[in-house]
């Protein structure tokens, strides 16, 4: 993978009568496939296991029907002309995969799939056993590609920049993103990770990749873990329309509702200046819109899908 030069720019949300001052880091520009923190958490995984030249080599992760990291898998895979498969959740997908964006997005990527069951995909690690024997040179990516070599990458969302700021903030899935803030964050610097699974296991497990205890987890806004409320909904809509940014509705979404409400509560001390960082996701809306539609509900208005190539 290239060391992307990208310029990731930082932009400011004007808030209104706020004493705090809130800022976006715009990591979705990345790539417009490989988006925000999956591009960094892949990058050192991937060229260490391309620097070792396997005669066969394979991508093997792990992912749900709707999933970042699956995506940036699988067009990583294409891109760098290595044969990926996903161990998906959810055998009931096996014959209507098809109906879905980002599993369409990543056949098209030449990604070869295996769905499991629930009661199985919880056991993915003897699932990653079990293809090492069919594939002993393949690279397993964990879920989420979180790691210690994901961490070392997540690095790189930091800069000159970004040691100005008071808090750093980001969505948590499986904390690696979080374990790289925290690893490498300033001393003086707080972090919060916005929780969008209900993992009680994350403080033990980001503590252990990043080795520091600067950050804090925080809850789900309205405690809908996995879920996509009408609020999410209105919230992402409200604020791609007020500040032309659109947000994912499975993590950055929830991450600034997170924000704005700790904003609200007066959580952070007058002149604080927070930064937000914006990982991607936007290729899960076209799939959520499909899901919403079918409810009758309301639909995410997606401003990018147009801009990008994404589908
Ligand atoms: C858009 C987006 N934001 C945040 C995260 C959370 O990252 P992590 O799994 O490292 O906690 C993910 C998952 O990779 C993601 O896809």
């Amino acid at each position: 993978m290239i060391f992307p030069e990208t310029h990731i720019p930082i932009t400011e949300i004007p808030l209104q009568n706020r004493d705090v001052r809130l800022f976006v880091k715009r990591e979705d520009f990345i790539d417009p496939e490989i988006s925000g923190n999956k591009y960094w958490k892949l990058f050192y995984n991937i060229n260490s296991y391309l620097a070792r030249k396997t005669a066969n080599p394979r991508l093997i992760t792990f992912g749900g029907a709707f999933s970042n990291h699956i995506a940036a898998v699988s067009a990583l895979g294409y891109r760098e002309d290595i044969p990926t498969v996903g161990i998906i959740r959810g055998d009931e997908l096996a014959n209507k995969w098809q109906h879905n964006p980002t599993l369409s997005f990543a056949a098209a990527k030449g990604m070869m799939f295996c769905f499991v069951s629930r009661e199985q995909y919880r056991r993915k690690e003897e699932l990653g056993e079990i293809m090492l024997q069919q594939y002993p040179e393949a690279l397993i990516i964990p879920e989420g590609g979180t790691n210690e070599l994901a961490v070392d990458g997540i690095r790189h969302m930091l800069n000159e920049q970004t040691k100005s700021f008071d808090y750093l903030c980001c969505a948590v899935g499986t904390g690696g993103t979080l374990a790289g803030i925290s690893k490498f964050a300033e001393a003086e610097q707080n972090i919060l990770g916005f929780k969008i699974v209900n993992d009680d296991s994350l403080q033990q497990s980001v503590l252990a990749l990043s080795g520091r205890n600067n950050f804090s987890l925080i809850n789900e806004i309205n405690g809908r873990y996995g879920k996509i409320t009408d609020e999410d909904i209105r919230f992402i809509n409200v604020f791609a329309e007020k500040y032309g940014i659109q947000l994912d509705p499975v993590y950055t979404g929830k991450m600034m509702q997170g924000i704005f409400a700790l904003i609200e509560a007066d959580f952070f001390p007058k002149e604080s200046k927070i930064l937000s960082f914006h990982t991607g996701g936007l290729q899960g809306i076209s799939g959520a819109n499909k899901m919403l539609a079918a409810k009758g509900r309301k639909l995410i208005n997606n401003t990018v899908s147009s801009q990008t190539n994404y589908l």
